[in-house]
């Protein structure tokens, strides 16, 4: 099957690629991406300036999947613009993803404005859901504070701005969530970010230092909400909005399950840590064999097919 998507006007060779934080916090990380069979990438979630995070160990695997609290160690948004201006002159036909995070209201809207006052003509995700910062509430989870965000930045920018968002558990947030979205020019929202706040223990121990073991959960744990996130926003927000779907990939059957939802886009986190990049060309394998032997001839017939009982 072809596996080139359309992703907002632009056409990208496969709808996988890695989660941000996942292998792309540097310059190497990030070449490595560009080497594998990706079909692009997401930059580390950037805040103003450079930030060390929190104390290590800040991330453990598990058989499971992982726990994490990295607290946003990042280079910085002048490194991953830089690296993303770089990318887009030498691959003018491709597209990539910015993450920002800022640590406040201002840290963002100064990110956003950099990012408008340049030349980058990819896509800026603005992570409304890191769970690991000690005393940052997570914006997602304030339904307030995430509509006066997107009224700011969207008065600032008219480039395409996509938001990560953290998992929600209740249809009545799913609808709130939902209206506040479809007020906006979004791109796309990408759920979902880490299960927050999870504890992991290891012979009657807290498995990582900060935040006294507290940390977001990736992998296999958090497959089912993941699912249920994106097909709960395709089924609620506006067509023009795009999903990409994230949380818990680890095969080419929990790709094709995302797409299924309604994702046109697959990140993969916890498992990019744990196998490196070939874990893509290998999903990429295994979902164009499990597509085929289930009949489906294009991707846009898969996309959102998931069947009522
Ligand atoms: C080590 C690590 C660092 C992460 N850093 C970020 C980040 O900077 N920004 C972000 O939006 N998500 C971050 N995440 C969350 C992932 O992008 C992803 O949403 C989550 O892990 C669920 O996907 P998974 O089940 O494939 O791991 C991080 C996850 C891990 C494991």
């Amino acid at each position: 099957m072809d596996l080139g998507v359309d992703f907002l006007g632009h056409s990208i060779k496969n709808p996988l690629m890695n989660a941000s934080g996942c292998w792309c916090d540097n310059k190497d990380l990030l070449d490595d991406l560009l080497q594998s069979e990706a079909g692009t990438f997401v930059t580390k979630s950037a805040t103003s300036e450079y930030r060390e995070g929190n104390p290590k160990p800040r991330y453990i695997e598990v058989p499971l999947g992982s726990i994490n609290s990295m607290g946003l160690p990042n280079l910085g948004i002048d490194f991953y613009l830089n690296y993303s201006l770089e990318f887009q002159n030498n691959h003018p036909d491709d597209i990539n993803f910015l993450s920002i995070a800022g640590m406040c209201m201002e840290d963002n809207l100064s990110m956003v404005k950099k990012i408008e006052q340049s030349e980058f003509k990819g896509i800026t995700e603005l992570n409304l859901s890191c769970p690991n910062v000690p005393g940052k509430p997570q914006i997602g989870y304030d339904f307030e504070a995430t509509e006066r965000i997107l009224e700011e930045v969207f008065s600032l920018t008219k480039k395409k701005i996509g938001v990560k968002l953290p998992p929600y558990f209740d249809f009545a947030h799913f609808d709130a969530v939902s209206e506040i979205l479809n007020k906006f020019p979004l791109s796309y929202v990408n759920c979902i970010n880490s299960l927050g706040n999870g504890l992991y223990i290891e012979d009657d121990t807290v498995s990582i230092r900060p935040k006294d073991g507290f940390g977001g959960i990736g992998g296999a744990y958090v497959k089912p909400t993941a699912l249920a996130n994106v097909r709960a926003f395709y089924l609620r927000l506006n067509q023009d909005i795009a999903i990409i779907g994230c949380g818990g990939v680890e095969s080419g059957k929990d790709m094709y399950e995302h797409i299924l939802c309604g994702a046109h886009l697959v990140q993969v986190g916890t498992q990019l840590m744990k196998e490196g990049p070939q874990v893509f060309a290998r999903i990429l394998q295994e979902f164009n064999e499990l597509v085929k032997s289930k009949g489906y001839e294009s991707l846009k017939d898969l996309r959102g097919a998931l069947k009522s009982m």
